[in-house]
C-alpha cells in the first residue's frame, strides 16, 4: 500500500476525460472456491486495481465525470470486528475514502438499492464487459430497474460500452511507477532462474526446482507467481504449457523454465533453457544458438517507430535459416517462410503485451495494420524450436525443446531488456552452473 494515491487519481481522471460523460461500473474479481470452505488466493481483478489501488475482495468502483456528490464511489466491505479477528483488518468505508482516496463510499451489501439510482438520467454505462457474466446481468439487471420508472420521467442509460477500448489504450502505455514495479518483478524472476541453474543436478525432479524459483519468488518480497511454473526436463519442454512438473531431470537433458513472479499485479514472463548436467552438448548447442540469435535479432527491432510483427518476422527468418541449416527443413529461405512449414517446430508467436496480466491488454492491430511501437509499450520475446520426439527426426536432436524469453521495454533510445539478470549466453548459462 505504499504506492501514493495520486498516481490513482491521475489515472481516474485520464479515464473520466476520456469518457467524457456516462458512468462506469467496475467490478473486482469474484472469490473463487477451490473446494469447500477453501478459497484460491484472492486476487483483485487488474483493471479494477489499476483505477484504485483496492486489493479487498467484494468491490465495485463507480466512475462518474461532473457528478455533484462526487466523482469516484466506492462499494466495498463494512469494517466487522469479529470477521477481522479471522481473516485481518478491512478498510471499510471511512478507509475508501481517507486510504484509497474514494470521494463518497457505500457497504457493498448497499449496492442494489444505492447504484439504479446513479444509472438514472446516464446516456452510457461502461463496464469492464465479458470477463464476469454475473456481473454483467446484475449490471443489466439495475439498467432494467431504471427503465421500470420511465413513466416517473426518469431515462434510462441507451449505450452500454465496454470500458477496454479506453482503459486498455491506457494500461498498454507503462508509466514510471509502472515501470518500477515491472523492474522488480523481472529482478526477482531472474534471481530465481539464477537460482535454478545453480541447484540443478542430473537426478532431481522437476519440482524440486520449482521449490528453488518459488523460494526466490518469496523471499523477494513476490506474493505470487504471475502464472504457474512451468519446469520442463527433456521433451517435456515440447509441450508448450507442461505444469506437471513431476518428471525426473536426466544427465545429458535440457531443462526449459518459464516462470516469473507477480509484485503489486506486476508480472514479468522469462524462460531460460539450459543442460541439467551444466554442459551443452555439441547439438543442443546448435539449436540453442539458432534460438538465441533469432531472440537478439528481435529484441533489436524492438524500438519506437517499427511495428509490432517486426520482431516476430526478424525471429522467424533466422529460426527457418537455422532449421535448413539443422537439415530439418529443406528448400529455400523466402518459400520456406512463406509456406510456414518452420511451424511443425515453432508454433507460437513471438511475443505478447506485458504488464499486470502476463498476457497483457491492449489491440496488435489498429484496423487492418501492426500496432506503432512506441515508448512505454512492454511485450516478451520469446522464439523457441520445439523438435518433437519423431523417428524421422536426427536423434541427437529428437525431443529438444529451447525458449528464450526476456520482457522488453520501448524507450527513446530504443528498448530496455528488463529481465537481463538471467543468464542467456551458453557461456554465462555454464559459468553460472559451473558455480555450484
Ligand atoms: N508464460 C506464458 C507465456 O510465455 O506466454
Ligand atoms: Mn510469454
Ligand atoms: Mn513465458
Amino acid at each position: 500500500m505504499d504506492m501514493d494515491i495520486k498516481v490513482f487519481n491521475r489515472r481516474r481522471q485520464d479515464v473520466m476525460q476520456l469518457m467524457g460523460d456516462g458512468i462506469a461500473v467496475i467490478t473486482t474479481a469474484p472469490e473463487r472456491s477451490r473446494n469447500r470452505d477453501v478459497l484460491y488466493p484472492f486476487r483483485p481483478d487488474s483493471d479494477f486495481y489499476y483505477l484504485t489501488h483496492y486489493a479487498e475482495p467484494e468491490a465495485i468502483a463507480v466512475l462518474c465525470p461532473g457528478r455533484a456528490q462526487g466523482e469516484f464511489v466506492l462499494f466495498c466491505r463494512e469494517r466487522n470486528p469479529d470477521r477481522e479477528v479471522w481473516d485481518g483488518k478491512r478498510a471499510g468505508v471511512e478507509g475508501a475514502v481517507e486510504i484509497y482516496g474514494a470521494d463518497d463510499a457505500f457497504p457493498i451489501d448497499d449496492v442494489d438499492e444505492i447504484l439504479p439510482g446513479m444509472l438514472e438520467n446516464q446516456g452510457k454505462v461502461y463496464g469492464n464487459m465479458g470477463y464476469y457474466p454475473e456481473f454483467d446481468m446484475r449490471l443489466l439487471n439495475w439498467i432494467n430497474e431504471v427503465k421500470g420508472k420511465a413513466r416517473t420521467g426518469v431515462h434510462a442509460p441507451s449505450e452500454l460500452v465496454d470500458l477496454s477500448h479506453i482503459l486498455h489504450e491506457l494500461r498498454l502505455i507503462k508509466r514510471s511507477e509502472e515501470v518500477a514495479l515491472m523492474k522488480r518483478a523481472a529482478r526477482i524472476s531472474a534471481a530465481a532462474h539464477r537460482r535454478a541453474m545453480q541447484h540443478c543436478q542430473p537426478g532431481m525432479m522437476e519440482y524440486e526446482i520449482q521449490a528453488e524459483l518459488e523460494h526466490e519468488f518469496r523471499r523477494g518480497g513476490s506474493l505470487s507467481w504471475a502464472y504457474p511454473p512451468i519446469v520442463a526436463g527433456g521433451v517435456n519442454a515440447c509441450t508448450l504449457h507442461y505444469i506437471d512438473n513431476n518428471g525426473a531431470l536426466n544427465d545429458g537433458d535440457l531443462l526449459l523454465i518459464d516462470a516469473a513472479a507477480e509484485v503489486d499485479c506486476y508480472a514479468a514472463d522469462i524462460t531460460r533453457t539450459f543442460p541439467v548436467n551444466g554442459k551443452f552438448s555439441a547439438a543442443q548447442r546448435d539449436v540453442y544458438e539458432v534460438v538465441l540469435a533469432a531472440q537478439l535479432a528481435a529484441i533489436d527491432t524492438a524500438r519506437a517507430g517499427n511495428h509490432w510483427n517486426e520482431p516476430h518476422d526478424a525471429a522467424v527468418r533466422i529460426l527457418v535459416q537455422g532449421l535448413i541449416d539443422l537439415k530439418l527443413l529443406e528448400g529455400e529461405l523466402d518459400g520456406l517462410i512463406e509456406q510456414q512449414t518452420h511451424k511443425r517446430f515453432y508454433m507460437h508467436r513471438t511475443g505478447h503485451w506485458l504488464g499486470m496480466d502476463v498476457h497483457d491488454v491492449g489491440d496488435y492491430k489498429i484496423d487492418v495494420d501492426w500496432r506503432i511501437l512506441e515508448p512505454g509499450m512492454a511485450f516478451t520475446v520469446e522464439p523457441g524450436l520445439y523438435l518433437p520426439d519423431d523417428e524421422d527426426i536426427d536423434s541427437a536432436l529428437r525431443g529438444l525443446g529451447v525458449r528464450i524469453e526476456d520482457d522488453i521495454l520501448i524507450n527513446r533510445q530504443g528498448n530496455t531488456v528488463l529481465s537481463k539478470d538471467a543468464p542467456k549466453t551458453v557461456a554465462d548459462i555454464e559459468s553460472t552452473m559451473a558455480d555450484r
